[in-house]
């Protein structure tokens, strides 16, 4: 059976997302599980966007060895050679450079005619194959693009030294239809074509990325480039776990290899939302809350009866777990790491006494501790992101009549401040009292949603925010069963985020041999 590749562009394509904005320290959590899912390339970032994307797709290069990592770069000196600089400590490397190819893009974007955009193709890749032999190159664009130039700047990329040519549906006009011609004329018409890799790249505008995807792979494309959730620019791009899935079940129609794990699909999910504040909604194919929900009496009957009735595909096929009762007040460290273990998590020491510590906190709060919070005690309370400028020590909120009040202290590098402050209601209070000790810094909330994670009244509430801080949106995210405190925390991780990206640009700032400018 023929193999197709799964190139992963969630670090990258689906970082691009509003609010999906994501630490270096983050972006090396999912790279991990993403290796862990088994896809084949990682594109872990833009180096030349921010010294944070350098930062992430080095740290990445230098941690997770096994699948490709990629980086992008424009068809620009300055961004192969700072792309080529963050991948240096890979064990295996592609460089991934792109120019736009549509007469729109030519006219109005990079206001060049097609010599210069072919020429530039070419000195790209050819500046890219210095560093290394693994050389990506993309037509952005290319589905609006004139196709007989799209097959001479293809012809030329790969004459320069491009193995993988990847044709992107950037603004996801195309229909399956189209991608399949596409390809029959790419495949028929260029040179060398059947050489190197040719690789699809589908946006969502229209709901046919995955179908687009899918037909590329029909059409002859051996790699499909595609992101966790189909988070992505605008309405985002294909999604990884649907592609997969739609391999797998319908391998009459597709017989297709992916070498991903589906049983980490789940998981993989859940990190990213958990990341991102940003969960799938509940009917998302393949990993939404409702996937697997059988809610008509008539369905339920018949998946009690034969589950093949109203399912294809299991639960446990994409490592989807129903919500069990695990663990209470009286289970001990050993229970918790075992169960930690049947969830994927291999705790180091360190790790399992602080997750113990807050697990006794808990199920003295909550007699039934669930998988879903364990997994928050883990995210939220164990697994820090960003170093921890600011702690909360202590929260007491009055409401309930007039002006709420909140007393806050914090641990700010070290050192105690407490200040007092009120406000509309309880959580308008807690966050201006923490404006007031965090006084250096511009902060304007724009989004806060509060989720139970688990069932009943004593769930555990997850806050997801995102805030403006001194002109940069940062997400923030903390879980506790009081959610204010869960609120507040997610507020100081917003917060923390944004003194560490201070403190990242200030080392890029005195780092002199590469240049920022995008
Ligand atoms: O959508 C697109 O065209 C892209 C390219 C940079 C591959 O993301
Ligand atoms: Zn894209």
């Amino acid at each position: 059976m023929d193999r197709v590749l799964i190139f992963d562009t969630t670090l990258r394509d689906g970082e691009q997302s509003p609010g999906c904005s994501m630490t270096p320290s983050e972006k090396l959590r999912l790279a991990q599980q993403l290796d862990t899912l088994g896809v084949d390339v990682i594109e872990a970032g833009f180096p030349a966007s921010s010294p944070a994307d350098f930062a992430g797709v080095q740290e990445i290069a230098r941690l997770v060895r096994r699948p490709t990592i990629a980086a992008l770069a424009r068809a620009a000196e300055k961004d192969i050679d700072a792309a080529a600089e963050a991948l240096e400590p890979a064990e295996r490397s592609r460089l991934h450079v792109f120019i736009a190819t549509s007469d729109i893009h030519l006219r109005h974007k990079l206001r060049i005619g097609r010599e210069e955009c072919v020429a530039r193709a070419v000195a790209a890749v050819e500046r890219a194959r210095r560093y290394t032999d693994d050389v990506q190159f993309s037509a952005e664009d290319a589905t609006r693009t004139d196709v007989a130039f799209l097959c001479r700047v293809v012809e030329a990329a790969i004459e320069a030294g491009a193995g993988t040519i990847n044709i992107p549906d950037t603004v996801g006009y195309a229909h399956p239809e189209e991608i399949r011609r596409l390809l029959a004329t790419l495949f028929g018409t260029v040179r060398g074509i059947r050489d190197v890799v040719v690789s699809v790249h589908c946006h969502n505008d229209l709901g046919l990325a995955v179908a687009n995807s899918l037909a590329g792979i029909v059409a002859g494309a051996r790699q499909v480039e595609c992101t966790i959730n189909g988070i992505g620019e605008r309405a985002g791009n294909a999604a990884l776990e649907e592609v997969v899935m739609a391999l797998r079940v319908r391998r009459d129609s597709f017989p297709y290899e992916a070498g991903v794990r589906t049983t980490e699909i789940y998981r993989s999910s859940y990190l990213l939302s958990h990341i991102t504040g940003i969960h799938p909604q509940p009917n998302k194919a393949v990993v939404g809350k409702n996937a697997f929900a059988h809610e008509a009496g008539i369905h339920q009957d018949g998946v009690m009866k034969e589950a093949t009735t109203y399912e294809i595909m299991t639960p446990e096929s994409v490592g989807v777990r129903s919500s069990s009762l695990v663990l209470g007040k009286h289970s001990g460290r050993h229970a918790l790491s075992q169960r930690y273990r049947v969830l994927g998590y291999e705790l180091s020491d360190e790790d399992l006494n602080h997750a113990y510590e807050l697990f006794k906190r808990l199920s003295d709060q909550k007699k039934n501790v669930l998988d879903e919070d364990l997994l928050a005690i883990l995210h939220h309370g164990c697994m820090e992101d960003v170093p921890t400028r600011y702690r909360l020590r202590q929260l007491e909120v009055e409401c309930g009549s007039a002006q709420a009040v909140a007393r806050v202290r914090l641990e700010c590098d070290g050192v105690e401040h407490e200040s007092r402050a009120e406000g509309d209601g309880p959580l308008a209070a807690a966050f201006a009292a923490v404006d007031a000790i965090a006084e250096g810094h511009r902060i304007e909330l724009h989004q806060l949603s509060i989720d139970a994670i688990t069932p009943g009244g004593d769930a555990v509430g997850e806050a997801s925010l995102q805030a403006s801080i001194d002109g940069k949106t940062f997400t923030g995210r903390a879980a506790s069963p009081d959610i204010v405190n869960a609120s507040v925390r997610a507020y100081l991780n917003a917060l923390n985020k944004a003194a560490h990206a201070r403190t990242l640009e200030a080392a890029a700032l005195e780092r002199a041999s590469t240049v920022w400018g995008v």
